[in-house]
């Protein structure tokens, strides 16, 4: 059965401006989620996963810009709708369950109101009425009781708080939910337990989700595709058995090769040496080459490209080790 695709990504540049110099964040981004599938995108810090999320939520604010590039959401390049369109459409197709969100409700309200306007903001409900009765139904989604909408955030515990932030994000009924960290702040077992509440609503409502981490144990568990990203840009891609088995790019190598097993002795997380390039002048040809243990000449002056690993395959990866072009001498 052929796979139906929700998002598409293409060739997306997001820049902030700073005084002191230009951080290019997203740098060239092709990524493409099918409908109800949960992809992870993982990478270290700093290398561009929230602002990838931002950018496809249309939220970059001053200094950032996407400067380049297409968003198509249900066929529609959302770069070329004017803001009205946009918040139309934003939380409706699209929505973000934002990093930290949890700890940004309004502290002064109840947080059944909180979603009840957010309802009434984007004209999805006539009457407040209306909006207690989809918040019970949310809360039910997520397991919260309903009693709890009168709650203020400080009332509830870490678990709950993230809960009524994913009842938030899945108010509107959307495609497509970002996750950007949503179980961070929490202790371990409620993390296992939200994790699997996100899935099982995955699963229940048909929605895809971008699943943003660092916790690769977890995407192990969760996710169909993982893309790794590396100092704004994706550097390779598959689905999670073949990422895992054997991960091609050897920035993906390093990464996952930093898991403990679960099986195995304990042993010391090794982590991945030397640092993450500065963003705004990055190294030349491929970002990855002062970090790695292949590097070739052409790496320190030609970038590579990310293509099938091999013809009509969906793995994908930028590294000149897999480039024929280059290693048949071309
Ligand atoms: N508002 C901003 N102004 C200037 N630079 C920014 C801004 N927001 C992010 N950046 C820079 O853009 C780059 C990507 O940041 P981003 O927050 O997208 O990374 P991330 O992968 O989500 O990191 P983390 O895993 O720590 O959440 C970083 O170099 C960061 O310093
Ligand atoms: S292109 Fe070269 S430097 Fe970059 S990851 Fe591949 S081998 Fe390493
Ligand atoms: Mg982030």
């Amino acid at each position: 059965m052929s796979k139906e695709t929700v998002l598409l990504v293409e060739d997306l540049h997001t820049y902030y401006f700073t005084l002191g110099g230009v951080v290019r964040a997203v740098d060239g981004v092709d990524l493409e989620v099918y409908r109800g599938e949960l992809v992870a995108l993982v990478g270290e810090s700093g290398c561009g996963k929230t602002t990838l999320g931002y950018s496809i939520m249309r939220l970059i604010m001053p200094p950032g810009r996407i400067v380049k590039g297409k968003i198509i959401l249900d066929g529609i390049n959302i770069l070329e709708l004017d803001d009205e369109e946009m918040r139309d459409i934003r939380w409706r197709k699209v929505s973000m369950i934002f990093q930290g969100a949890m700890n940004s409700l309004n502290p002064v309200m109840k947080v059944g109101d909180q979603i009840i306007e957010a309802l009434l903001y984007h004209n999805a409900i006539s009457s407040v009425e209306e909006g207690r009765s989809i918040v019970k139904k949310l809360f039910e989604l997520v397991n919260l009781d309903f009693e709890r909408m009168n709650s203020y955030p400080h009332e509830l515990s870490g678990g709950m708080k993230q809960r009524v932030v994913i009842a938030m994000a899945l108010a509107l009924n959307p495609d497509i939910v970002i996750a950007d960290e949503p179980t961070t702040a929490l202790d371990v077992t409620t993390q296992a337990k939200i994790m699997k509440m996100i899935n099982d609503i995955r699963r229940k409502m048909g929605i895809s989700i971008i699943l943003i981490t660092h916790d690769l144990p977890l995407v192990a568990e969760v996710a169909d595709r993982v893309y790794i990203m590396y100092a704004g840009k994706i550097v390779e891609a598959a689905d999670v058995y073949s990422m895992f088995k054997e991960p091609k790019h050897p920035y993906s190598q390093g990464l996952l090769s930093a898991i403990p097993s679960i099986k195995g002795p304990k042993r010391r997380l090794e982590g991945m040496p030397g640092e993450p390039p500065d963003l705004r002048k990055p190294p030349q040809g491929c970002r990855f080459h002062p970090r790695c243990a292949y590097v070739m000449d052409i790496c320190r002056t030609k970038e590579p490209v990310l293509k099938p690993l091999a013809s009509g395959t969906k793995r994908i990866v930028s590294c000149w080790l897999y480039d024929d072009s280059y290693s048949k001498g071309g």
